[in-house]
Parts: structure tokens; sequence; C-alpha cells
């Protein structure tokens, strides 16, 4: 098992992503503390799972609460950080609501700092790491979502600095860049009206049944928090069937 003995953290755990990841660090013998704003989510999850998690409720919206969330998680030590909760908005960018853009940087990119703040003290006792979830839209522009796209580059900006900066106490950090997942956020998406589809298609994916199911996402998860992974850090790794190729 890969995740014998560690400890980790998984926040976006309710749905998609997240919940598949968090079924699969338990599979793999992972101590998990479980993370989001649905409780009921949360708890759903937890029977899914082969060993009971600790269940915490938190809002990625409240800095204080991404602190909390990292107490509990770490009461006995913390190895493992996966940032997955997000969400996403799109709009035509000059009708798109400046708070709405601060709700899709504060919950997709600083909670995420706020999070690795509050853990790095225990993950440099573990010798830890961490995986971000950044996206396709990390690494490419796509129109009518700007703001989740810059906070997806920040992700990626994130990842890569905090590697460097960690590197010399043997803590990793990574990302994954999904493309399109089937999950919730992209079944109950509904486009704005009367946007170009041409635009949009340049940014599906490339390879014949190219979405992935979140159980992909999963392995990938399990792989970079592994030890298998030990030489990597600073990456970003696309999952997206040929999206981001050209
Ligand atoms: N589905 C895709 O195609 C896709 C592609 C690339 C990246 N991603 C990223 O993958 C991650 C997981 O998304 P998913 O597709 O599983 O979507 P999802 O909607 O199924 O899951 C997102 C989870 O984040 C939680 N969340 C949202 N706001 C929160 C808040 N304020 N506080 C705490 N939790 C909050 C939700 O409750 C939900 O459980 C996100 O970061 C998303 O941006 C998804």
């Amino acid at each position: 098992m890969l995740f014998q003995g560690k400890r980790a953290l998984i926040t976006g755990a309710a749905s998609g992503i997240g919940r598949a990841t968090a079924i699969r660090f338990a599979a793999e013998g992972a101590q998990v503390t479980i993370g989001d704003r649905n409780e009921d989510g949360l708890h759903e999850t937890a029977a899914m799972m082969a060993s009971v998690p600790v269940i915490q409720p938190f809002d990625a919206m409240d800095n204080a609460s991404c602190r909390h969330l990292v107490d509990v998680a770490a009461a006995d030590g913390l190895d493992i950080v996966c940032n997955i909760s997000g969400i996403l908005k799109w709009g035509r960018s000059e009708g798109f609501s400046l708070d709405d853009y601060a709700q899709v940087m504060q919950v997709n990119a600083n909670s995420v700092f706020a999070i690795i703040q509050a853990a790095l003290p225990h993950l440099i006792k573990a010798r830890g790491n961490v995986v971000n979830t950044a996206s396709a839209a990390g690494l490419v522009g796509i129109a009518y979502s700007a703001a989740y796209v810059a906070s997806k580059h920040a992700v990626v900006g994130l990842t890569k600095s905090l590697a460097l900066e960690y590197s010399s106490v043997g803590v990793r950090f990574n990302a994954i860049a999904p493309g399109q997942v089937n999950t919730p956020m992209v079944q109950q998406t509904a486009f704005p009206e009367g946007i170009d589809y041409a635009l949009l298609m340049r940014s599906a994916p490339k390879l014949l049944d190219g979405a992935c199911e979140p159980s992909d996402v999963a392995e990938l998860f399990a792989y970079l928090a592994s030890d298998r992974a030990s030489k990597i850090t600073g990456s970003i790794v696309s999952i997206d069937g040929g999206q981001v190729a050209g």
C-alpha cells in the first residue's frame, strides 16, 4: 500500500475529484482528514472510504477556517496535503462581477496558500508533500473564464515557487492540471449566451474519449503524493487528453 502510516488532508472531498482521491488514499492505507464546505457530501464520501476519516467542514472563503482545518488534520502530524476544493464561474469579462472575481481567486488560489502556510511546520517535520489542483486553465488562456484562468495560473506559480523555497528541507510541491473531468462542476455549468464556440473548442480534449473520470485524476494524486514520485517537485502534470498540447 502506498500510504501506510501516512496522514493526509484532502480538501474538496465532498464531490468529484476530491471524493475519488479520498477514496483512493484510504484504500492505500492513509489516515485521511476530509474537508469541504458541503458537510452532507463529506459524510457520503466517508461512507465510501475503506477507513473512517476525520470529517472537518470548512469554508475556503475564510482563511481562519482554512487554518483550523489544518490544525484538526495535523493533530497527530501531517504528511500530505491535497488541495482540491474549487469553483468555476464562466462569463463575458465586461459583465463579470468583481465580487465573483474575488470569490474565485479566494477559493481557488488564496485559500491554497493559507492552507499550505498553516501546514508547512508539520510538512517540514514529516518531509511531506503537497499536491495542488491547477487545470488546463492554469497553462493556457480560455475565453469567457478569465477569473478561473487567473486563479489556476496562480496555483501554478505558487506550486513552482514553493517547490524552490522548500526543496532544501525535503518538502515537495506539485500540481495536477486536469482537462475536462466528468464531475458536477462541469455537468452543472451553463455556458454564457451568445459566445463563440469555436474559441472554446480550441481548448477541448483532443483524444477520442479524452474526458477523464474523477478516478483517473485520483490515480495521479496518489502517484505524486507517494514516495514513488520522490524525485518530482515543482512539476505541473497534465491529464487532459492532449488539451494543451497545441
Ligand atoms: N471538472 C473539471 O473538468 C476540472 C478540470 C480542471 C480542474 N478542475 C479542478 O478540480 C478541482 C475539483 O473540482 P471537481 O471537478 O471535482 O468539482 P466539484 O464541484 O465536484 O468539487 C469541488 C468541491 O469543492 C468544494 N468547494 C467549493 N467551494 C468551497 C469552499 N468555499 N470551501 C470549501 N469547499 C468548497 C465543493 O463543495 C465541492 O465539493 C477544482 O479545483 C477544479 O477547479 C476540475
